[in-house]
């Protein structure tokens, strides 16, 4: 088959099923495994495929149309620029993801080589996100799932000239061997999703790991651990910054308030809902 015919069914079959954005996907699968770019797609319409690409596409065509994420599907995902290992058991990085960065980023100001924990950190969006733009910075990150954190592991390796590195501990229990206001920022994206909101998700969604959603019965069980368990490790004047789900930014606010937190705020995401609680730690 020829690579237009090859696109225009993997369009029509990815838009039958039910795919949000067949165009693009039909697309992204091509690039990945046609070889072919978008430019090359419209220039060598006539251009067959080798027969091993041929059929590796149609399968990778068959498993998004029956709802398995473009980005695992892919193998890799861009954020920030960084081009990150995905796959099942791991959450796929957001582009909002990227407003919790910048936030941290210019909370922590000039301050010189600065050190801190990225909690619940998945692929290592985060922390490697903040390194791009801050290569001074230490990381530390904390991620309990052993599937996430084999891909953690992998992302973290790709990128050796950051200086990132990983634990597997769970952030629900009390901080391990940490001394008390030793840290210059906290960041986190835990799960924030309340439990009975979980199977309204959408398909795709449904695919990624449940541990990476599920911020319990009200959506806020990480966030008051971060409040009473981690925000102490901050020294005076230490920055923390956080991903919220949209309408959870006076809750988590006020928690972190409660906490001791000062001079927060929340900041909104491209579509422009609520997306970031950040704030500083007292005492400078
Ligand atoms: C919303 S995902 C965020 C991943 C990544 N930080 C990002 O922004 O793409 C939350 C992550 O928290 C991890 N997690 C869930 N429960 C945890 C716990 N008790 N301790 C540590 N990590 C946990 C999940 O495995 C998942 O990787």
């Amino acid at each position: 088959m020829t690579a237009q015919r090859l696109f225009s069914w993997a369009r029509q079959t990815l838009s039958q099923s039910g795919v949000d954005s067949p165009d693009f996907d039909a697309k992204e699968l091509c690039a990945h495994f046609l070889g072919l770019s978008r430019e090359e797609l419209i220039l060598k319409k006539e251009f067959i495929p080798p027969k091993a690409a041929q059929e590796a596409f149609q399968a990778a065509v068959a498993q998004r149309a029956e709802g398995r994420p473009l980005q695992y599907i892919l193998g890799e995902w861009e954020f920030m620029g960084l081009s990150l290992f995905v796959g099942e058991g791991v959450l796929i990085p957001r582009e909002d993801t990227a407003v919790l960065v910048e936030e941290l980023h210019a909370r922590l100001g000039e301050q010189k080589a600065p050190r801190g924990l990225d909690l619940c950190a998945g692929t290592g969006a985060v922390a490697l996100g903040l390194c791009s733009r801050r290569p001074d910075a230490t990381v530390l990150c904390l991620e309990l799932s052993e599937r996430a954190f084999s891909y953690l592991k992998k992302n973290l390796s790709a990128y050796p000239e950051y200086q990132i590195a990983s634990r597997q501990e769970d952030v629900l229990l009390p901080p391990q061997n940490f001394e008390e206001g030793s840290l210059d920022f906290l960041a986190s994206n835990p799960p924030y999703i309340a439990k009975d909101e979980l199977p309204t998700l959408q398909r795709e969604v449904q695919r990624e790991p449940q541990m990476a959603l599920d911020g319990g019965e009200d959506g806020l069980v990480f966030y008051r651990a971060i409040a009473s368990l981690w925000l102490p490790l901050l020294r005076p004047g230490g920055v923390f910054a956080v991903e919220i789900g949209e309408t959870q930014g006076d809750e988590v606010s006020q928690l972190f308030s409660k906490a001791g937190g000062k001079k927060l705020s929340v900041k909104k995401d491209w579509a422009g809902l609520p997306r970031v609680v950040s704030g500083e730690w007292p005492g400078k």
